[in-house]
């Protein structure tokens, strides 16, 4: 069973030497964990560069000069991410005053910044303003009346897309949908919510309306998706000409496209996903006789999830004949939630042992006091896996720091970038004294 581990170095970033340890980026995590710690989020900035030029490359390709790529920076937020979204000319999606701040403070230029959120607070928009956020992406009409009394007031004209649902259902898990009818987010096409919304951001003198944004959900590898939101999406626009008069420059598709968490997952073609999508986008602007908006993607996992592993060391395994075993490592719920709130799937690995059999099976516990706090349940590690031993959980750049706690007053994991072979950390472990920090 030589390469049984083979299968699993589901990203060209993944490798195993000589010692049998698994290694990222071109270093060995063994040697990572010994420098820094763990539980440690790693993420593999070459990558990130990567997968953003991959965007631009194919949306290039597609759109010639009329395209943005926005980070979504829920899916991973912090300073140094920034810097790099900056330095790739990347634009990006914030979704709170947090995100703001932290782009601001990084330095991005926040004119191609897009500010997202079904409820924007006044704090949120005049802290947004302040900060020049380029675009509100509005999602209801309490919203248009405050930014137009906000606009008013600094006597700005403040640019704006209306984020609408167009009733595309993505097959994807239900608590990642958000472009169908029922949704929390923006105003639907079908009911006639997003026709009273264009009339109202046309009124208002201090609101420049641009476009309009759709975002269908997240995790999706069929690019009919994509076809079929981009469809009604341009529909939408060419009944806004014609109704209103009001030309859209700008349209959103939103983020949504999927990556591989373990080898069973599709692989999906980005380029030809782009492709695709350019090709419906030019011939449904010929067929409905409008001009060809400037066409924006906003992806987030795509960008950073498979950038990012995460390491854990074991503190026991416990065996409960007949029925299963436990294997418990020092992180858990609290740097990732999702396996506990998705079920979701992950590749895991025994780190240090990747040339050994993989001759048990055994549920991934974390450290926290609830029975959920399980990592993925049936995985594969070698029977002589012990305390001590190094875990690594691949594909955590996405949604895992972004969403961690501190649950049972468990400090964060810090987070290492990886670039050119040299290790640096972008957020430090979070200390005890940080725990209490907020404490009076
Ligand atoms: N744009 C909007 C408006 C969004 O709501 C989202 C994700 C994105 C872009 C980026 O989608 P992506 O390319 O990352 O799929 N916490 C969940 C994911 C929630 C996604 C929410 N919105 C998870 O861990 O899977």
């Amino acid at each position: 069973m030589m390469n049984e581990f083979e299968n699993d170095l589901i990203c060209e970033n993944l490798s195993v030497n000589s010692e049998g340890h698994l290694c990222f980026a071109g270093l060995d995590t063994a040697a990572l964990a010994a420098k820094f710690g763990t539980p440690l989020y790693l993420m593999d900035e070459d990558r990130i560069r990567a997968n953003c030029r991959a965007y631009q490359a194919a949306a290039k390709a597609a759109f010639g000069e009329k395209y943005r790529i926005l980070y979504a920076s829920k899916a991973a937020a912090f300073k140094q991410l920034y810097r790099v979204m900056s330095e790739e000319g990347m634009g990006i999606d914030v979704v709170s005053e947090g995100e703001i701040f932290t782009a601001n403070a990084s330095g991005f230029p926040m004119e191609k910044a897009f500010f997202h959120s079904n409820n924007k607070t006044d704090t949120d928009i005049a802290a947004a303003m302040d900060a020049g956020v380029g675009y509100f992406v509005s999602d209801n009409t309490e919203e248009l009346s405050a930014l137009e009394k906000e606009a008013e007031k600094r006597g700005v004209f403040q640019k704006v897309l209306l984020r609408l649902t167009p009733g595309i259902d993505p097959h994807t898990y239900e608590a990642v949908a958000t472009g169908k009818v029922d949704s929390k987010f923006g105003f639907s096409i079908a009911p006639g919510l997003a026709d009273d919304a264009v009339a109202f951001a046309l009124s208002l003198p201090h609101i420049q309306l641009c476009g309009f944004h759709s975002h269908v959900g997240s995790q999706v590898f069929d690019s009919d998706v994509f076809l079929r939101t981009a469809e009604v999406m341009l529909r939408f626009i060419a009944h806004a000409k014609q109704k209103y008069g009001f030309t859209a420059s700008m349209l959103d598709l939103g983020g949504g496209i999927g990556v591989p968490y373990i080898a069973q997952n599709p692989k999906p073609d980005l380029a030809g996903i782009i492709a695709e999508i350019g090709e419906k986008v030019a011939s449904l602007c010929k067929e409905l006789e409008i001009e060809q908006p400037e066409i924006c993607f906003e992806p987030g996992r795509s960008i950073v999830a498979d950038a990012g592993m995460t390491l854990y060391t074991v503190g026991s395994v416990k065996t409960i004949p007949g029925y299963r075993t436990y294997v418990s490592v020092d992180g858990g719920m609290t740097d990732n939630i999702r396996y506990a709130l998705y079920g979701s799937a992950y590749t895991i690995l025994p780190a240090l042992k990747m040339r050994e059999e993989r001759d048990m099976i055994a549920d991934i516990a974390g450290r926290c006091c609830e029975s959920g706090d399980i990592l993925q349940r049936k995985v594969s590690l070698p029977r002589s896996t012990a305390r001590g031993d190094l875990i690594a959980c691949l594909t955590t750049g996405a949604y895992h720091y972004s969403m961690a706690s501190n649950y049972n007053r468990i400090p964060r994991p810090p987070v290492v970038m990886l670039r050119n072979r040299e290790p640096s950390i972008a957020v430090r472990r979070e200390t005890l004294e940080d725990l209490t920090a907020l404490d009076v």
